[in-house]
């Protein structure tokens, strides 16, 4: 029995592969990458030491994907793929609306036919909209602000109908808050695709040098130092939060949303100051106007995450820092430099790390 990882060469993906090997899972992967590299893989076979299959295949293509559940016995799905970057989702939402909400029917149908009905969704906290109340819990009201929440809300409330025509299906809506940080071994990390937009990314760009530096987005919000606020959480304790998942819908059948942040917020500056101390590097800075659509505040109320799935974030910001600093310093290209023809041909034919 395997759990199918699609997106599995992903930032949060990758990192989740290593934990479902190292706690004794076949894992099955399925990635077009498209915003990915199969180099990502092929470091998460040189992490555990364990093989896994891997198959290139978009999840708009129901036959491709027919033949991964055809092929393998298939237990269980954790669902990665799919567009993320808020910005270019305003620019081509039809594009972000098939990739995320299309594949997404489309994964669902080829389950159902197979029979697999165990479903771990990537959500994230952009389903919260602008926040009613601070921390943010679960039963929160939910709004989305861009196509990409939108995206996001839909599937959520499509996997909602499908519980709710058949209770077989057991599902987990995971809403992440802000990922970063990186694998101790300073081997996979997250490599955005051109500038990058989120915080960790444009700072640790910043240190190598590539950037000149930082743009802050405002430092007039109700906060303590003005600058915006969210709840970091270490990729690798998020990654660990999907196995939890993965546990609770394997027992019990239900559709159920969980935050998987750490419940304390930290402000843009305490961020850049954190990063300093960590990696012994000025991080020079601006501040400029805020971004469009920015909130002030956004940290989870874990709550739910400790007490329904046994879960709960361990790693503070230091060693987030530390371990985003170790990834970039050590791969001030990501993946491309280890990346050439032959691997991608290998890639293709093997299908196997
Ligand atoms: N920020 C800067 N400069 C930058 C980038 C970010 O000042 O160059 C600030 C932002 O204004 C914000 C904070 O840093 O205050 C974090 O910004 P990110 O872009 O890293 O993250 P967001 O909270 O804006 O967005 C993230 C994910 C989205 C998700 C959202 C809500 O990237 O996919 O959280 O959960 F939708």
């Amino acid at each position: 029995m395997a759990i199918l990882i699609t997106g599995g060469a992903g930032y949060i993906g990758s990192h989740t592969c290593i934990e479902l090997l190292n706690a004794g899972h076949e894992i099955v992967v399925a990635d077009n990458y498209i915003n990915s590299k199969p180099e990502s893989l092929r470091r998460v076979n040189e992490i555990t030491g364990k093989t896994f299959k891997v198959y290139r295949v978009d999840l708009m293509d129901e036959l491709d994907l027919e033949k991964v559940f055809i092929e393998n016995t298939i237990e269980a799905v954790i669902h990665f793929a799919g567009l993320k970057a808020v910005g270019e989702s305003v620019q081509i939402p039809l594009i972000y609306y098939e990739a995320n909400i299309i594949s997404t029917l489309k994964l669902c149908n080829v389950m159902k036919k197979h029979h697999v009905k165990k479903l771990v969704f990537s959500s994230s906290a952009t389903v919260y909209g602008v926040p009613q109340r601070i921390p943010i819990s679960e039963d929160s009201a939910l709004s989305a602000m861009n196509p990409y929440g939108r995206t996001k809300l839909m599937i959520e409330e499509i996997l909602a109908d499908l519980y709710g025509s058949d209770h077989d299906w057991s599902i987990a809506l995971l809403r992440y808050f802000n990922p970063i940080g990186a694998h101790k071994s300073g081997l996979i990390g997250e490599e955005p695709i051109g500038m990058p937009n989120n915080l960790m990314p444009y700072i640790t760009q910043v240190a190598i040098g590539k950037l000149k530096e930082l743009n802050i987005y405002g430092n007039n919000y109700p906060t303590k130092d003005g600058t915006g606020v969210r709840d970091y959480i270490h990729v690798v304790d998020l990654a660990k939060g999907h196995l939890k998942a993965l546990e609770k819908v394997t027992k019990i059948p239900g559709v159920d949303a969980f935050n998987l942040g750490t419940g304390k917020g930290y402000s843009v500056l305490e961020v850049v100051a954190a990063f300093e101390k960590a990696s012994n590097v000025k991080i020079p800075y601006k501040i400029v106007s805020p971004r469009p659509g920015d909130i002030a505040v956004c940290y989870a109320d874990p709550t739910k995450a400790r007490i329904d799935l046994g879960w709960n974030a361990e790693k503070g910001i230091e060693e987030m820092c530390i371990d985003s600093w170790i990834w970039q310093s050590k791969n001030p290209n990501g993946y491309e430099a280890a990346f050439n023809e032959e691997d991608s041909r290998l890639v293709k034919t093997a299908g196997i790390f």
